[in-house]
């Protein structure tokens, strides 16, 4: 059971994210990666139509022998995290906009939240929000278009540009030294950002708080790996094997490291 892959699944691209910094962290485990683009972006979904879509890919990855499984998808996590617990027995790790740290940290007292509309509508994100957050300025936008752009493989456009240009300077203006990544996704706009915030600006994302989580419940679970050779399996329900594949050179992945490309449905 040990040597049993990690499942991760995102609507899309954004969750590689999440497994590059898992991927860092623990050397023998081996991933199963389903991004389902053909469904993203998951932001303008119900709940219902979410949790449904989670559960097909669940029901894929336990198949696949997976022995945990990551939610790296804060849309999803929001959505279908307490059903997903609950209906399966393996153990299932979600992803939150990092509003705590952010909160700790700011000097200024503004932050800003930069997540899909699923994520800010949840009633997570509002608990989590007046529980840590009660006494800043937070400064919630929804990033219309962001996860399209970067399934398009529009990353590094004009268009782009003027849509984080858009949602990030009403946060300047208010003088936010913090801006949460609440979505997977938008780690791979962090050059971009970093632009227009001229580099003043704290961007936090997650992923190293989710592989601590991670590695507690392997240990909890006794399912640490001993293997010595991992793969990862990326599995894409959508035709974007090329943006997948400019994912990985953003990411900086290493040659060496074993990564097969599959479609799924
Ligand atoms: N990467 C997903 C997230 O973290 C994007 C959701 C979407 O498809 O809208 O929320």
């Amino acid at each position: 059971m040990n040597n049993n892959p990690i499942g991760i699944f995102d609507s899309g691209v954004g969750g590689l994210t999440v497994w590059n910094t898992l991927l860092k962290r623990f050397e023998k485990e081996s991933f199963i990666y389903v991004s389902d683009s053909k469904h993203c972006p998951y932001g303008n979904k119900t709940d219902e139509e979410i949790t449904e879509l989670s559960i097909a890919i669940v029901d894929f990855l336990i198949e696949k022998k997976c022995k945990l499984i990551v939610v790296a998808c804060n849309t999803a996590t929001s959505a279908a995290i307490y059903f997903l617990r609950d209906k399966y027995k393996v153990p299932i790790v979600g992803i939150e906009p990092a509003i705590k740290p952010a909160s700790l940290r700011s000097k200024t007292g503004n932050i800003g939240v930069l997540a899909t509309k699923g994520t800010v509508s949840g009633t997570h994100f509002k608990t989590t929000a007046l529980k840590f957050a009660n006494d800043k300025n937070v400064i919630t936008q929804i990033g219309y278009g962001l996860v399209d752009q970067v399934e398009n493989n529009l990353i590094y456009t004009a268009q782009t540009r003027d849509l984080l240009r858009t949602y990030i300077t009403p946060m300047l203006n208010q003088n936010v030294d913090f801006i949460v990544l609440g979505c997977t996704h938008y780690p791979l706009l962090s050059d971009e950002i970093n632009e227009i915030t001229e580099g003043k600006v704290i961007l936090l994302e997650p992923s190293e708080a989710i592989a601590k989580q991670v590695e507690n419940k392997l240990k909890e679970y006794n399912l640490e790996s001993e293997s010595n050779s991992r793969l990862t399996t990326i599995y894409t329900t959508g035709d974007n094997l090329l943006t997948i594949k400019n994912v990985l050179n953003q990411l900086k992945m290493s040659t060496k490291e074993n990564i097969k490309l599959k479609r799924w449905l």
